[in-house]
């Protein structure tokens, strides 16, 4: 049985795990092979993986067009694409925020083409812009609905002020925020928010970058953006990469992966709807979509907070 959640006041029906594609953007992550991204993303499908995140600007139009491409031959109406608008970006490689209404027109139809798609199901804007009205940008949100082009609207990286703000304006019906078992800081303000208001919750980074899956034992260095990421330097990497292995007797008691436990447990937390996985290879979405419908006891929830308080 296919597992499948309603993305909060949204109409989405989605798998709680859902394709992470910035993987897809070569001056983060490097060069990946797209034939075995395209792979994966097919293999999804298979696994029960309905819900797809992407942006424009990842790899500047690049994951969009390959999604586009792998995604052509599976059934429009059984999955769900989500994808960003936020930064201008140019072919000389420079960029800037932008969320005013000529720049959404525009590039929502951009982004329909990469995609190869009639409409978009979830268009998020992927960050806050200081300089755009709320109100103009959602009022070309509203308009980009009502011509069928998008299904719904959601927003990303906003704080609880913002999403207040936005909310005043129109039915921002999601939110995409960074959150793992290592990075909680959200559970304050924005989880009990969305809660109260029914706002769809799809989480980023539920692995933090690959961290909290296991596979690091603490001597690895990375010529990705993860070069300059603190928690995957020096005593501090050491010290995660050793409580995440630490989790591998209660990952065994439920015969789950380290990925599985991390992101089940994730998806416990009854704010959050999905658990977006940044995926590779067909393996790692294979893997990620086992964690679908398992459930972990309360002791053991704590138990791997308490070990990744860090
Ligand atoms: N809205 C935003 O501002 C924003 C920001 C960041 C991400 N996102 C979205 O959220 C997605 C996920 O976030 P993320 O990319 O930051 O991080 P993530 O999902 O926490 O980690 C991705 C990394 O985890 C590793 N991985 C994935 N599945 C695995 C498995 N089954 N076993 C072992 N390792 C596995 C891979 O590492 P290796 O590279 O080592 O193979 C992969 O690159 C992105 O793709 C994107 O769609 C959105």
């Amino acid at each position: 049985m296919a597992h499948r959640v309603r993305l909060g006041r949204s109409e989405l029906q989605v798998s709680p795990i859902c394709y992470g594609s910035w993987q897809l953007s070569p001056r983060c992550w490097g060069p990946v092979p797209t034939e075995q991204v395209a792979a994966a993303m097919r293999r999804a499908f298979e696994v029960g993986v309905n819900f797809y995140d992407t942006a424009d600007a990842y790899g500047d139009g690049l994951s969009e067009s390959v999604m586009g491409e792998a995604l052509a031959d599976l059934p429009r109406d059984q999955i769900v694409v989500a994808t960003k608008v936020y930064h201008h970006f140019y072919e000389d490689g420079h960029r800037h925020p932008d969320l005013s209404g000529k720049y959404i027109l525009e590039e929502c139809d951009c982004s329909l083409r990469r995609l190869k798609m009639d409409y978009i199901d979830l268009y998020q804007l992927h960050a806050f812009d200081p300089l755009t009205p709320i109100e103009e940008t959602t009022e070309v949100l509203e308009k980009l609905k009502q011509a069928g082009k998008i299904r719904c609207y959601g927003v990303s990286n906003f704080t609880v002020e913002q999403l207040r703000l936005a909310r005043r304006c129109g039915d921002y019906a999601t939110l995409q925020p960074r959150y793992n078992l290592l990075q909680r800081d959200i559970e304050d303000d924005l989880l009990p928010y969305c809660q109260a208001e029914d706002i769809g919750v799809l989480v980023y980074s539920s692995l933090a970058m690959g961290l909290l899956s296991g596979k690091y034992d603490g001597t690895e260095s990375f010529d990705d953006h993860r070069a300059k990421v603190p928690m995957f330097q020096g005593e501090r990497f050491k010290k995660i990469t050793a409580a995440v292995k630490g989790l591998g007797p209660i990952a065994e008691k439920y015969s789950l992966t380290i990925p599985q436990l991390v992101l089940a447990a994730t998806l416990a937390h009854p704010a959050v709807h999905c658990a977006i996985v940044g995926i590779k290879t067909p393996q790692q979405i294979e893997d990620a979509a086992g964690a679908m419908g398992k459930s972990i006891e309360r002791e053991d929830y704590f138990a791997i907070r308490n070990a990744l308080s860090l």
